[in-house]
């Protein structure tokens, strides 16, 4: 067992000679370290709720083949450089963005990620955000606990909106945003989706009918974030596009933060000319633009779309797994950089 959970011995280490030495940056669950460990990897675990610091980092990945890392840490070309003969970067996420990719596959580093496994507990905590915002749960809550907060029913208490047969907008329909239209089918929903490429099997599947960004924001209730952070969806989303949200309608982003535009979003909410959001990610994290906690029509959450027991499980055991194939030579089955087997001709 590698995992200590000790307060006072931040790291544990196996040493052995010409083992291969994994480094993992945070405390994940158990399952993933006892399959590394199980393979005879060398392995390091940071294990700790914290952060790691920038400097312990670069300090801990020196002499390492393997990292599994997550996605609050920057993978750049500083961090290789210190790590020396890294071959695989197995994240502890589906998304990527923190990594330099490119850079990697020039060094022919494997860079692994989590797909699937966080699909539907990712679209659950849209679902969980778009209630909540509809239906003004958060806000229900603070009231309870006021004393003598709660008057009784009132007729006029706390007004929301109805969800059942609203429109939802999906932007980005890949996994996550096509399990998030799936589960509106009990609400009687109307779907419209915007996708670089069309979506057949989905669009028989759930009636989704594919649209421009612009048609999409016009005429959805609820317009719904999936796309992954790339130079082409960096503030996807500002002041142009939420101006042409109905202010009726609510904003949900359970994607990447810096895929909104927050300080437009802040003023948005609270210019109300959009009715509110629910919001999982956050441009800066973890730090939140000036104005967010402020606002009662947003609802906030600390970047939890992957976090059930059951897909974090999942995603440790999906994130070792990827690290050990790599290590043994074999092609992962969650590559994201399959060109680096042409180039090392591997
Ligand atoms: C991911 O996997 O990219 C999520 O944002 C983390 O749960």
């Amino acid at each position: 067992m590698v995992e200590t959970g000790a307060e006072t011995r931040k790291t544990t280490q196996k040493t052995q000679k010409n083992m291969y030495k994994v480094f993992v940056t945070r405390r994940i669950p158990q399952e993933g370290l006892d399959l590394l460990s199980g393979a005879g990897l060398g392995l390091e675990s940071f294990a700790d709720d914290n952060p790691i610091s920038r400097q312990e980092l670069l300090e801990k990945v020196a002499g390492r083949d393997g990292l599994l890392c997550l996605l609050s840490e920057r993978i750049d070309k500083e961090l290789m450089d210190a790590a020396g003969s890294l071959r695989v970067i197995a994240n502890y996420a589906v998304g990527y963005d923190n990594i330099d990719v490119a850079e990697a596959t020039r060094r022919g580093i494997i860079v692994t990620n989590t797909p699937g496994v966080l699909t539907v507990a990712t679209a659950e905590m849209a679902w969980a955000l778009l209630f909540s915002i509809a239906r003004r749960v958060v806000e229900a809550d603070r009231l309870m606990r006021q004393t003598k907060g709660f008057r009784g029913w009132e007729p006029m208490l706390l007004l929301g909106e109805d969800v059942s047969g609203k429109t939802l907008g999906i932007v980005g329909a890949g996994r996550i945003g096509q399990a998030m239209a799936r589960m509106s089918r009990g609400f009687d929903m109307r779907v419209l989706y915007f996708s670089r490429s069309v979506k057949e099997d989905f669009q028989k599947e759930t009636g989704a009918q594919k649209v421009d960004l612009d048609t999409l924001l016009r005429e959805s209730d609820f317009v719904s974030l999936h796309v992954p952070l790339m130079p082409e969806t960096h503030h996807l989303i500002g002041q142009r596009e939420l101006s042409l949200m109905k202010n009726t309608a609510c904003l949900i982003n359970t994607a990447r933060g810096p895929v909104v535009d927050e300080k437009a979003l802040v003023d948005a909410l609270r210019g109300k000319t959009i009715a509110g959001a629910g919001l999982d990610v956050y441009e800066e994290e973890p730090r939140l633009a000036p104005g967010l906690t402020e606002l009662d029509n947003v609802v906030l959450a600390p970047h939890l779309g992957s976090a059930t027991v059951e897909a974090r499980r999942n995603m440790s055991t999906m994130a070792a797994e990827n690290m050990i194939a790599g290590l043994r030579g074999e092609r992962p089955e969650n590559t994201v950089n399959p060109e680096v087997f042409k180039a090392t001709g591997r």
